[in-house]
C-alpha cells in the first residue's frame, strides 16, 4: 500500500468575501465575539449561479496550472462533499468529469461531513492499490452557504465555500500515504445535522466541540503508537478548519505542540470537506512542505465521523 502519493494540489474559493462586521449587520453578533471563539475573520461565499461542481472544476484547474498536470491520465474521480449540486443525483463527481471533458472511467461521490475529505482519499488510496484506477483526483468541495441558516447566529458566522483537490497516484518514490484511520459515532448524528423547516444546519456546538477535541487528540496518538512514531517525528498537523479554539484546546490537554498544526480558518472560517485540501494547497503555495516531510491529516465532523491520515510528503 506504500508509494501511493500526492502528486499535485489546487484549490479555488469565490472572490467575494464577507467580513463579521458585515454579518453584524444581519444577525446580532459581533466581530470581537467571532474572532475570539472560532479564530474567523472572513469567508469566501459563492455566487447564487456558482455550484459545488464548478468550485471542484476550478480547484482542478488551479491544480493543473500550477503543478502542471496532465489531465488525460486521469482515471479516477471522487468528490467529497455535504453540499452536491443535486440532491439524489447525478453526482458531484461525474459533473466534475463531464465539465472537464473526460469520459468512461469512474466517478463518485463521499458524503462524511466534514471528514469527507479523508474519507475520500482513503477510499481512492484502496482502489488504487486494488488497481481500479490509477490516477485519481480527490477533491473536498463545498457550497455551504446554500444550506446555513442566515438568521442563526449560532452557525452562520462559522461556514464559508470553496473548494482542494489532490492528485493521488502510485509511484516509484517510497512514503506516500503510510497510515488511515477513520471512524463514526452515528450515535451523535442529531449533534449536526440538515434538518429543520429551512433544511439548513443545526448544530449542538458545544457537543461538537466535545467530540472534536477529543477525537483529533485520540486520532493523532493512535496514528503515532500505531506507527512507532513519536509527537517530534511530525513536522505539520493539518486538521480540518472548524474552529481554532477547538485546536488550542486539544494541544493542551493532549501534550501537543500548537505550531504544528497549521490553521488558516481566519481567512476561509469552515469550508468542511473543502478545508483540508486548500489548506494543503496554500501550505504548497508558501513553501511549507518539503519532500520528506511527516505530516498528519485530520478530519472530524458531522456523522459525527473522524479520521487521520499519515503520509510522507
Ligand atoms: N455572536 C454572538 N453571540 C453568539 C454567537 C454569535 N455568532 N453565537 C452564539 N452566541 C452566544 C450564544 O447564544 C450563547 O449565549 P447565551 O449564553 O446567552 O445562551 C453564548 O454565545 C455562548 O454560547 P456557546 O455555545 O457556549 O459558545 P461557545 O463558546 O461554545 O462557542 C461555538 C460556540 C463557536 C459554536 C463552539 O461551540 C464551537 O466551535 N463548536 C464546534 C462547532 C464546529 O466546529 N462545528 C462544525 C463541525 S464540522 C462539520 O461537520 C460541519
Amino acid at each position: 500500500l506504500e508509494c501511493i502519493h500526492i502528486t499535485a494540489v489546487g484549490s479555488y474559493t469565490p472572490q467575494f468575501t464577507l467580513t463579521n462586521d458585515e454579518l453584524a449587520n444581519r444577525v446580532d453578533t459581533s466581530d470581537e465575539w467571532i474572532r475570539s471563539h472560532t479564530g474567523i475573520r472572513k469567508r469566501h461565499i459563492a455566487g447564487t449561479e456558482e455550484t459545488c461542481s464548478d468550485m471542484a472544476v476550478k480547484a482542478v484547474e488551479n491544480m493543473i496550472e500550477t503543478c502542471n498536470v496532465d489531465i488525460a491520465k486521469i482515471d479516477g474521480i471522487v468528490v467529497a462533499t455535504a453540499t452536491p449540486d443535486f440532491i439524489g443525483f447525478p453526482s458531484t463527481g461525474c459533473l466534475v468529469q463531464q465539465k472537464l471533458h473526460l469520459k468512461t472511467f469512474p466517478a463518485f461521490d463521499v458524503s462524511a461531513g466534514c471528514t469527507g475529505f479523508i474519507y475520500a482519499l482513503e477510499t481512492a488510496r484502496g482502489m488504487i492499490a486494488t488497481g481500479t484506477m490509477h490516477r485519481v483526483l480527490v477533491i473536498g468541495a463545498e457550497k455551504l452557504s446554500s444550506i446555513v441558516d442566515w438568521d442563526d447566529r449560532n452557525t452562520c458566522v462559522l461556514f464559508g465555500d470553496g473548494a482542494g483537490c489532490v492528485l493521488l497516484e502510485q509511484t516509484e518514490e517510497s512514503g506516500g500515504i503510510l497510515d488511515c484511520t477513520l471512524g463514526a459515532e452515528g450515535s451523535g448524528s442529531a449533534a449536526l445535522a440538515v434538518t429543520g423547516e429551512k433544511n439548513a444546519i443545526c448544530m449542538d456546538g458545544r457537543a461538537v466541540y466535545a467530540f472534536a477535541v477529543q477525537v483529533i487528540g485520540e486520532t493523532i496518538k493512535k496514528l503515532l503508537s500505531d506507527n512507532n512514531l513519536s509527537i517530534e517525528d511530525i513536522d505539520w498537523i493539518v486538521p480540518h478548519q472548524a474552529n481554532e479554539r477547538i485546536i488550542s484546546a486539544c494541544a493542551k490537554r493532549f501534550s501537543l505542540p500548537q505550531e504544528k498544526f497549521f490553521l488558516n480558518i481566519a481567512s476561509y472560517a469552515n469550508t468542511s470537506a473543502a478545508s483540508i485540501p486548500i489548506a494543503l494547497s496554500e501550505m504548497v503555495e508558501k513553501n511549507l512542505l518539503k519532500t520528506g516531510d511527516k505530516v498528519i491529516l485530520i478530519g472530524f465532523g458531522a456523522g459525527l465521523t473522524y479520521g487521520g491520515t499519515l503520509l510522507t510528503w
